[in-house]
C-alpha cells in the first residue's frame, strides 16, 4: 500500500485533505504538523521520510501571515524556502514526488489577463518572496510540482470568509476593498483536485512535474465576496466599497490575481467549480458544523 505524508495537517487546506481522505482507496495517509514534526529540522524530515518512506508528499505548512512577514522575514523564509527544501531533499532520497502549494502573490498583479503558468514573476512583499523561493528549491527537481492558489478560506482556521461573518453580526457597515480583484478558492474544492490529482500521480501518471494554477472559477473583489457572505448569513450589515489606499495594510497586495487554469484543467481531466458554488458549500459546512459554530 502506497503512503501520502500530507504536512500542515491542521492548517486549512491540511483539514481539508483530512476530511476528505477516504476518497482515495488503498493508500495510506500520514498527517504532521508542527506538533508532530518541525518541518525547519531537515535530520528529522529526512529521518522521519526514511522511516515512513511516501509515495507522495504533499505540502501544506507554510508561514501564511502575510503583513507580519514583513517584519518576520527570516522566520518566514525559514518556513516558506527551507521547509519545502529539506521536503524536496527528503523526497530524492526515498524516491517521493512532491507537491508543493504556492500562491499569487508572486505576481506582482499589474497583468490584465488571467495569469499564466509561465509568466514572469514579481512578488510585492515578503511573504511572496519567500513563497517564490519555495517553488524554486522545489522546482530544481523536474517531477516535483508547485500548485499556485489564491484567497484560499475554508470552515477552519482564520479566513476572509470568517472575519466577514463575525464583523456582519458586530457592525452595521463595513468599508470592503473593491479595486483588488481575484478568485476566493474553496480549501475543499482545492483538497479535492488535489486527491484526483495524486491518485493520478499514484497510478504512475508520467511528466506531471512543473507549475499549476488552481483556483475556483469566476472572478470578483473583495467587495464583491463580501457582498455575497453577507446575502448568505441573511446580515443587515452594509457593506461599502472602499479603494486600497482607504484601507492600508503593512504587506502590498496584487491588485489583479486571476489564474489561467487550462494547463491543470488539461493535464488532469478536472472541472472546477464556480467561486460562488465553493463559497456556498463551505457556509453550509460552516454552520452546520457544531465545532466551528461559536467561532463565527
Ligand atoms: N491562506 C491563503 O489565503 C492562501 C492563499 C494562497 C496560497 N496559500 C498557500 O496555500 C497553502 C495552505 O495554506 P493554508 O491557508 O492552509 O495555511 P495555514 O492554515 O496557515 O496552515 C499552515 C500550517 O502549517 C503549519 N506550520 C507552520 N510552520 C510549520 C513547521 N515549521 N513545521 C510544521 N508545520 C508548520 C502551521 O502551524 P501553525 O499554525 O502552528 O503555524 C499550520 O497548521 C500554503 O502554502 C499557503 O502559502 C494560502
Amino acid at each position: 500500500m502506497k503512503t501520502i505524508w500530507i504536512t500542515g495537517s491542521k492548517g486549512q487546506l491540511g483539514t481539508e485533505l483530512q476530511l476528505q481522505q477516504e476518497k482515495l482507496q488503498d493508500v495510506r495517509f500520514l498527517f504532521t504538523d508542527i506538533e508532530e514534526l518541525d518541518l525547519t529540522n531537515k535530520q528529522a524530515v529526512i529521518d522521519f521520510a526514511q522511516k515512513e518512506k511516501p509515495a507522495l508528499i504533499i505540502n501544506c505548512a507554510a508561514y501564511t501571515a502575510v503583513d507580519k512577514a514583513e517584519e518576520e522575514f527570516d522566520t518566514a523564509m525559514s518556513i516558506n524556502r527551507d521547509v519545502p527544501a529539506h521536503l524536496a531533499e527528503a523526497a530524492k532520497i526515498v524516491l517521493a514526488r512532491l507537491i508543493h502549494i504556492s500562491t499569487d502573490y508572486v505576481f506582482d498583479g499589474t497583468s490584465c489577463k488571467p495569469y499564466v503558468e509561465t509568466d514572469k514573476t514579481n512578488p510585492q512583499s515578503a511573504y511572496g518572496k519567500t513563497k517564490l523561493s519555495g517553488e524554486e528549491v522545489v522546482l530544481t527537481n523536474h517531477e516535483n510540482m508547485v500548485i499556485r492558489t489564491s484567497w484560499l478560506y475554508s470552515a477552519h482556521g482564520n479566513n476572509f470568509l470568517k472575519t466577514m461573518l463575525r464583523l456582519g453580526k458586530e457592525r452595521d457597515e463595513l468599508g470592503v476593498i473593491f479595486d483588488q480583484v481575484g478568485t476566493p478558492t474553496s480549501a475543499a474544492d482545492l483538497a479535492a483536485a488535489l486527491l484526483e490529482i495524486s491518485k493520478q500521480i499514484l497510478e504512475g501518471k508520467e511528466n506531471a512535474g512543473g507549475i499549476y494554477h488552481f483556483s475556483n472559477e469566476g472572478v470578483c473583489s473583495w467587495y464583491d465576496f463580501a457582498r455575497v457572505i453577507m446575502n448568505f448569513d441573511k446580515l443587515n450589515c452594509f457593506i461599502k466599497p472602499i479603494t486600497t489606499d482607504e484601507y492600508p495594510l503593512p504587506a502590498k497586495r496584487p491588485f489583479y490575481s486571476v489564474f489561467n487554469k487550462k494547463k491543470i484543467k488539461d493535464s488532469f481531466g478536472i472541472t472546477i467549480p464556480h467561486w460562488s458554488q465553493g463559497l456556498a458549500k463551505t457556509y453550509i459546512q460552516l454552520v452546520t458544523s457544531p465545532t466551528n459554530q461559536n467561532s463565527v
